[in-house]
């Protein structure tokens, strides 16, 4: 099965059975992370945790999709942009790991080896385009 379709499939079960994960996610990220709380605090009614929560799944679709272009330009330019909100190195592979997990957790044994793979395959990706840019 196609990488794009492993990902609909695990993602499909997701919001099947776990509904909005905005709250399961952003809880997992501030339990591993509580300073990254604080970053949020202008965000009173949750609009941009929700935004950047789609946009971080639509970059994942894309790269599964391929060539991931629109996920290569998205991610490069919040990495940019990230810098100026004091988001550390290092955490826009943190918040996409964050969604595989919660995504394999909620998949329980319908997670397959495949949706495994492909998981890693685009994680991979999204983790080489969070690197910054020589200068
Ligand atoms: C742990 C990792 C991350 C942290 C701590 C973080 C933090 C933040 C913060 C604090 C804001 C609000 C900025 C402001 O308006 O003052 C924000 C906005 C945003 N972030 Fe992130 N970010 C992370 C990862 C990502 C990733 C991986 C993506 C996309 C692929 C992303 C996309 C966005 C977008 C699009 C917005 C603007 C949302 C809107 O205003 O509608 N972020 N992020």
């Amino acid at each position: 099965m196609a990488q794009t379709d492993l990902l609909t499939d695990s993602l499909t079960l997701l919001s099947e059975r776990a509904g909005d994960v905005t709250g399961l996610v952003y809880a997992r990220l501030f339990a591993a992370y509580p300073e990254l709380e604080d970053l949020f605090l202008m965000d009173t009614d949750g609009g941009v945790r929700g935004s950047m929560l789609s946009q971080a799944f639509e970059c994942l679709m894309d790269l599964a999709e391929g060539p991931g272009t629109m996920a290569e330009t998205v991610i490069r330019s919040e990495r940019v942009n990230h810098d100026t909100y004091d988001v550390p190195a290092g955490m826009f592979e943190v918040f996409f790991d964050i969604i595989r997990d919660v995504t394999k957790e909620v998949a329980g044994s319908d997670w397959s080896p495949l949706m495994e793979a492909a998981w890693a395959s685009v994680l991979a990706d999204a983790s080489r385009l969070s690197q910054p840019l020589p200068a």
